[in-house]
C-alpha cells in the first residue's frame, strides 16, 4: 500500500481526566524516569504516523524507535525531514546533560528533545514503553505526558563472561537490544581468560586457534565430551560494536593480566614463566597458577594485543582484569625475581602495580582510559585508572579514598551466576540464591561511603560468569530480569525505589522483550511446594518470591483466575494432581506448577529442599554426561560434599534411596584441596552413609558406591533403615579415598514399609 507522505493524520482521541499528582511508576515506564507531569488525553499511533528527525543525529534515533516498534508491535513508520502535524518529533536541541531528554507526548503528537545521540535514543525507548505492549484491541497508545528525564549514574553495566563458555554473535548482538531498551549503557566484554582466548588477533593467530578451543571436564572413565570454543572475527566485533553504538552502549572489552592467562600461554608458552602446562587444565575452575612473565617481549605482545583491541573498540575504557594473580609463580621464576631487583621492585604485589602502570599509561598516551578489578588498588595504580569493586565493596572505598572513579559490581549480590530460584528448575550456577528483590534492594550509593566518595562511583554492573552457564538460553535466563532492577538502580532516584511498583513494570516490560528474542527467568514468579507428611495427610505449602495470588486445582485441570485461592497450607488425605499458578492484579504470572502429590512425595527430597551442611564453595553443577540432551543438575559444596534432609518423618519409613552422580572434581583451589576431608571408605568405591540426628550421629544406612561408580549418569541406590520413630535430620555423606570423582545427590527418598 502506497500513502501520501505527508497525508494528514487523524488522530483517535481518548480523553482521560488529569490527575493533579500521578507518581511516576504509575506509568509503565521501567526504569522510573526522574518526572512526569500527566496531561489530558492519549495519543494514537497508526500505521499512518509520520516520524520527523530534526537536528543531527536525530535521524539515527528515529530509525532506531522505528525499527523497535516495526520488530515488535509489526508497525513499521515512515520517516520525514520536515514538520507534520501529528506526527512523533526526534529533536536536537542544546542544554540537556548526557544522556537526558524531554519527552513530550500530546494528543496531537510526541516530541523526543535531547542534546545527544543516547537521550534522543531514550527518549523513543520511552514513548516505545508508553505504546506497547498495546491495548487489548491492538491499538497502540501513550497517555499525554510531559516526561524529564535523566539518568542518576553514568554506568549502568552488564558483564558478560564469553571467555568461559563461548556465546554466538548474534546473542551478543540481542543482549545489546535487551539492554537498550533498559537504558542500560555499558556492556562489559570478558574476552579472555584461562579457559578461552575468544578474540581474533590478526598478528597472534594461535591465540585463537589453540586458546579457542577445549574439551570440558569428565569424571575417570566418562564417555568424552566432544571439544567446545569459538571466538569472535575481528568483522564480527565491528559489527557487534557498530550494533552498540547505534543503541547508545560502550562495549568495555577486557583483556586479562597478569593473570588468568592460560589461553594465551598455552598457545605462545614463551609468555609465561616457563611452568609446565598441565594437560586439561584449561577445562578447570578457579584460580590459576599461571601468570605471564615481565619480560620485554611480553610487554610487546600486550601492546601489540591492545593495539588491534584499541582499533576495535572505540570506547573511553579499556579493562584489563588483574583480578586472582596468585604470585607462586612469579616467586619461583628466577627471571621474574632478576626482574623485581633490576626495577628494584620491593615485592610481587608492587611488580603487579609497576605492570598495570605501565599497561595503563600505554592506555592513557593512546587517549584511554585503564579499568581494573579491585586488586589493582594493592600494587598501587595509575591516576586516571578506574577501579571495578568486586569484592563487596570495599575496594570503591579504597578506591574513592585514593581519588579513583569506581563501578560497583560486588559478589555475590551482583553475580548474575548465583542462582535467582530455590527450585529445581533453576539452570546450574553458584549456589547462593540472589533474587530479583535483593539485587532490587542493592544500594549503589552505599551509607559506608561519604558524599565525596560517592563522586567517585561511576555507576553498578552486573556480573554474569559462565563458568556453569553453558547455553546462551541459561545465559539469558541468568542475566533477565535481574538486569532489569539493575537498570532501575542506576538509572532511577534513590527515593523512588518500590520493590512491588518495580514488579508492576516489569510485567509489561517482559511482554514487550518477547519480540527481541528474550525468554527471562520465571524464578520470581514461579510456585513452589513444600510437602509435608504427617500420618496419613499430606500437607502442602505452597510460596513464591513476590507478592501475589496464589490459586490451585487438585484435579490436574488448568488453574487461573476462577480456582481455588490459596490461604493457606493444604491438607490431603489420599493422592491428587496439584496445578498452581500466580495471578498478580488478575494477569496470570508464568511459573505454574504441576505435581503428583501422594505419601512417597511428600518423603522426597531433591537437591533443592535438601540443606547444604556447609556453604564454603556452593555450586550447582552440571553432570558431566550425556553429551546431547538433558543433564542433572547437583547442589552441592564441592568443599564439603554434605547434605542435611531436615525434619525427616520416620515413623513406618523401612529404607532410604538416594539417587546419586559422579562429576570431575576439576577446581583449582591451590592448597585448600587439602582442607577437604573424607572418612575412610570400606569398600573400593566408597559408601554413602546416612547419620541420625546430625553428621556426628549415628550410622542408619550404608549404601556403597559400587553400583554407580562404572555408570557416568544418575544410579540409585537403595538400604534398609532401621525402625525409628518421630522426626529427625538426617545427615547424608560419603566415604572417599580423595576428591576425584566429587558424589552428588540429586534426590532422597524416604520409602515407607508396605
Ligand atoms: C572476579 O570475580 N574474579 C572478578
Amino acid at each position: 500500500m502506497i500513502r501520501a507522505l505527508l497525508a494528514p493524520i487523524l488522530l483517535m482521541l481518548a480523553t482521560s481526566p488529569a490527575a493533579a499528582a500521578t507518581p511516576p511508576h504509575a506509568l509503565p515506564l521501567l526504569p522510573q524516569p526522574r518526572s512526569a507531569v500527566p496531561l489530558d488525553g492519549r495519543f494514537a499511533v497508526t500505521a499512518d504516523t509520520i516520524i520527523v528527525a530534526e537536528g543531527e543525529g536525530a535521524r539515527a534515533a528515529a530509525e532506531r524507535f522505528a525499527a523497535l516498534l516495526a520488530r515488535t508491535a509489526g508497525i513499521r513508520l515512515r520517516l520525514a525531514d520536515r514538520p507534520v502535524s501529528g506526527a512523533i518529533v526526534f529533536r536536537r536541541a542544546p542544554g540537556f546533560s548526557a544522556e537526558a531528554y524531554r519527552l513530550e507526548v500530546a494528543p496531537g503528537g510526541a516530541t523526543v528533545t535531547a542534546s545527544d545521540l543516547s537521550g534522543l535514543l531514550y527518549g523513543g525507548v520511552s514513548l516505545w514503553q508508553l505504546l506497547t505492549p498495546g491495548e487489548s484491541d491492538g491499538r497502540l497508545t501513550a497517555p499525554a505526558v510531559r516526561i524529564d528525564d535523566a539518568p542518576r549514574f553514568a554506568w549502568r553495566g552488564l558483564m558478560l563472561d564469553s571467555a568461559r563458555h563461548f556465546q554466538s554473535p548474534e546473542f551478543v548482538m540481542r543482549l545489546i537490544d535487551w539492554m537498550a531498551v533498559h537504558k542500560l549503557n555499558r556492556l562489559h566484554w570478558h574476552l579472555t581468560d584461562d579457559q578461552g582466548w575468544r578474540l581474533e588477533i590478526r598478528r597472534y593467530p594461535r591465540l585463537t586457534e589453540i586458546g579457542a578451543w577445549r574439551v570440558p571436564a569428565g569424571a575417570l572413565g566418562a564417555p568424552p565430551l566432544p571439544r567446545i570454543g569459538g571466538f569472535y572475527t575481528q568483522d564480527q566485533v565491528r559489527a557487534i560494536v557498530a550494533h552498540a553504538r547505534a543503541r547508545g552502549i560502550e562495549i568495555v572489552p577486557e583483556i586479562e593480566m597478569p593473570g588468568h592467562a592460560l589461553s594465551a600461554i598455552r598457545a605462545y608458552p614463551e609468555l609465561g614463566t616457563g611452568m609446565p602446562l598441565d594437560p586439561g587444565a584449561e577445562s578447570d575452575w578457579g584460580v590459576f597458577p599461571w601468570l605471564y612473565n615481565v619480560e620485554e617481549p611480553t610487554f610487546a605482545f600486550l601492546e601489540n594485543v591492545l593495539d588491534e583491541v584499541l582499533e576495535l573498540f572505540p570506547g573511553t575504557f579499556i579493562h584489563v582484569g588483574g583480578d586472582e594473580a596468585v604470585k607462586d609463580q612469579w616467586r619461583a621464576s628466577p627471571a621474574v625475581q632478576a626482574r623485581m631487583r633490576a626495577l628494584g621492585v620491593a615485592d610481587e604485589a608492587a611488580l603487579q602495580g609497576w605492570f598495570v602502570a605501565r599497561i595503563g599509561r600505554f592506555l592513557e598516551a593512546r587517549g584511554r582510559r585503564l579499568i581494573g578489578w579491585d586488586e589493582i588498588l594493592e600494587g598501587g595504580v595509575p591516576q586516571g585508572a578506574a577501579i571495578m569493586s568486586w569484592r563487596g565493596i570495599d575496594g570503591a572505598v579504597h578506591a574513592a579514598q585514593s581519588g579513583h572513579d569506581a563501578v560497583l559490581s560486588p559478589a555475590p549480590i551482583l553475580y548474575f551466576d548465583n542462582r535467582q530460584g530455590g527450585t529445581s528448575a533453576e539452570p546450574p550456577g553458584r549456589g547462593r540464591l540472589v533474587d530479583l528483590a535483593e539485587v532490587y534492594a542493592f544500594d549503589p550509593a552505599p551509607a559506608s561511603l561519604t558524599p565525596d566518595q560517592q563522586r567517585h562511583i561511576l555507576g553498578l554492573q552486573g556480573n554474569l560468569w559462565t563458568e556453569h552457564v553453558r547455553t546462551e538460553e541459561r545465559a539469558a535466563h541468568m542475566l533477565f530480569p535481574r538486569a532489569a532492577a539493575i537498570a532501575e538502580r542506576g538509572w532511577s532516584a534513590a527515593e523512588t525505589r518500590e520493590f512491588a511498583g518495580f514488579v508492576d513494570r516489569l510485567l509489561p516490560q517482559l511482554d514487550r522483550l518477547d519480540p527481541l528474542g528474550l525468554r527471562p527467568a520465571d524464578s520470581a514468579f514461579r510456585v513452589r511446594a513444600d510437602l509435608r507428611a504427617e500420618g496419613g495427610t499430606v500437607i502442602a505449602t505452597l510460596s513464591n518470591q513476590i507478592a501475589s495470588e496464589l490459586r490451585y486445582t487438585l484435579d490436574g485441570s488448568d488453574p487461573g483466575a476462577g480456582s481455588a485461592i490459596y490461604s493457606g497450607p493444604i491438607r490431603l488425605q489420599r493422592s491428587a494432581r496439584l496445578r498452581a499458578v500466580a495471578l498478580r492484579g488478575g494477569r496470570l504470572l508464568s511459573g505454574a506448577l504441576d505435581l503428583a502429590v501422594d505419601r512417597l512425595a511428600a518423603l522426597r527430597r531433591d537437591d533443592t529442599q535438601l540443606k547444604l551442611c556447609s556453604e564454603n564453595i556452593a555450586l550447582a553443577l552440571e553432570d558431566d554426561w550425556p553429551a546431547q540432551g538433558d543433564r542433572a543438575v547437583f547442589l552441592t559444596d564441592v568443599m564439603n560434599p554434605c547434605w542435611i534432609y531436615e525434619d525427616a518423618p520416620l515413623d513406618g519409613v523401612s529404607a532410604i534411596e538416594i539417587d546419586v552422580g559422579q562429576l570431575p572434581f576439576n577446581f583449582q583451589i591451590g592448597r585448600d584441596v587439602e582442607r577437604i576431608r573424607f572418612r575412610e571408605p570400606a569398600t573400593q568405591a566408597g559408601e554413602f552413609e546416612v547419620r541420625l540426628g546430625g553428621c556426628e550421629g549415628e550410622r542408619m544406612a550404608v549404601l556403597p558406591l559400587a553400583p554407580a561408580a562404572d555408570h557416568p549418569g544418575v544410579t540409585r541406590l537403595r538400604a534398609p533403615l532401621p525402625p525409628r520413630t518421630g522426626r529427625s535430620d538426617l545427615c547424608i555423606t560419603y566415604t572417599a579415598r580423595g576428591v576425584e570423582p566429587l558424589w552428588a545427590v540429586d534426590m532422597i527418598q524416604l520409602v515407607p514399609a508396605e
